[in-house]
């Protein structure tokens, strides 16, 4: 919007929420439609006549796609079919699909590069890839141009606080903002490439912007960083509970490829985006506090299912 365009936001607001997108949501040059992806009928309501599209749309985390790996194909690999039908007859410049780093799974070699193996782990991610497989196929056969970004644990002010147990950052800053201890998995020395979401939207900017297309990216930090380090950062009590099955001890993105061909880089200082986060700690407030208990009970499938060595 600040450079001009007309934005439509399209969501089923299945797990986002408009509260979200409040300084935007009167802007003259931002409309929302809700719609859900997975029902072909829906997309119709919003048109075809977009230059870019960025599929970020998805259904995340890695407990519920366990318990219920249909819905997780019917939005992340059906929806993502639906929305290339939609746009196959359209004349759009770009295609951008935010894929994720999970198709990696537990990998030889760090940093990982986008040639790696395929390894999906869970059903989250291989719905994931899944889709992406659906993009690179139909763009190609359609001759549509896409960009596919590998994102790596992206993290930023407002993310997901309700709901399923999931990501690191909003369990910490749930517990912080609570006073309750952090709950540390394994021994805390794992890391992962946390990449900060400014840095992110300006791979996708800088993705559509550019003149390179039909390739897949993987978008990171340029570093990765331990759980214990977070910890410290963040401050407070921690208590330690069970590494989890299918979980690498790290990760981090080779990032040469976008480098050199977007000319894109990672702004954001791992210090500096945590900063950012403890500043706006009151968005986790309200949001569900997990404790050893809890998460035991909601990570129970998980193990059931994913640990084979049980
Ligand atoms: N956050 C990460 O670390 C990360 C890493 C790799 C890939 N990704 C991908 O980036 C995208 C955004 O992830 P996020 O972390 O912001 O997750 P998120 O859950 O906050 O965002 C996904 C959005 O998709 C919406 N959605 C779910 N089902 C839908 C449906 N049927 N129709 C329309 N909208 C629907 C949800 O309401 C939510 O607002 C996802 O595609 C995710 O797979 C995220």
């Amino acid at each position: 919007m600040q450079k001009g365009f007309l934005v439509t936001g399209v969501d089923d607001l299945s797990v986002g929420r408009l509260t979200n997108i409040d300084s935007i949501i009167n802007n003259d040059n931002f409309t929302f439609m809700k719609c859900d992806i997975s029902n072909s009928k829906d997309l119709n309501s919003i048109g075809n006549d977009f230059d870019y599209v960025f599929h970020l749309a998805a259904l995340a985390d890695i407990v519920p796609s366990i318990e219920n790996p249909k819905r997780y194909f019917e939005v992340n690999v059906s929806g993502t079919v639906n929305l290339l039908e939609h746009c196959k007859n359209s004349n759009i410049k770009k295609f951008i699909y935010a894929a994720s780093s999970s198709c990696y799974g537990i990998p030889d070699k760090y940093p990982t590069s986008e040639n790696s193996d395929i390894r999906t782990e869970y059903p989250y991610a291989m719905t994931k890839h899944l889709g992406e497989l659906c993009v690179t196929h139909w763009c190609k056969v359609y001759n549509m141009p896409f960009l596919s970004l590998r994102l790596f644990n992206v993290y930023g002010p407002r993310a997901r606080t309700s709901g399923t147990y999931g990501a690191v950052f909003g369990v910490l800053l749930a517990q912080r903002a609570n006073n309750k201890p952090l709950t540390i998995v394994g021994d805390g020395m794992q890391t992962r490439d946390f990449t900060f979401v400014t840095d992110v939207v300006s791979a996708f900017i800088a993705g559509a912007e550019s003149q390179i297309k039909n390739i897949i990216f993987n978008v990171g930090s340029g570093g990765t960083y331990a759980i214990n380090y977070l910890a410290d950062l963040i401050g407070g009590p921690r208590i330690y509970i069970p590494k989890r099955p299918g979980e690498p001890e790290c990760t981090f993105a080779d990032i040469r490829q976008i480098k050199k061909e977007l000319e894109w880089q990672p702004y954001i200082s791992f210090e500096e985006g945590v900063k950012v986060m403890i500043n706006n700690i009151e968005h986790w407030k309200d949001a569900p506090i997990w404790d050893r208990d809890s998460i035991g009970k909601a990570t129970e499938k998980w193990f059931a299912f994913l640990d084979k060595k049980a």
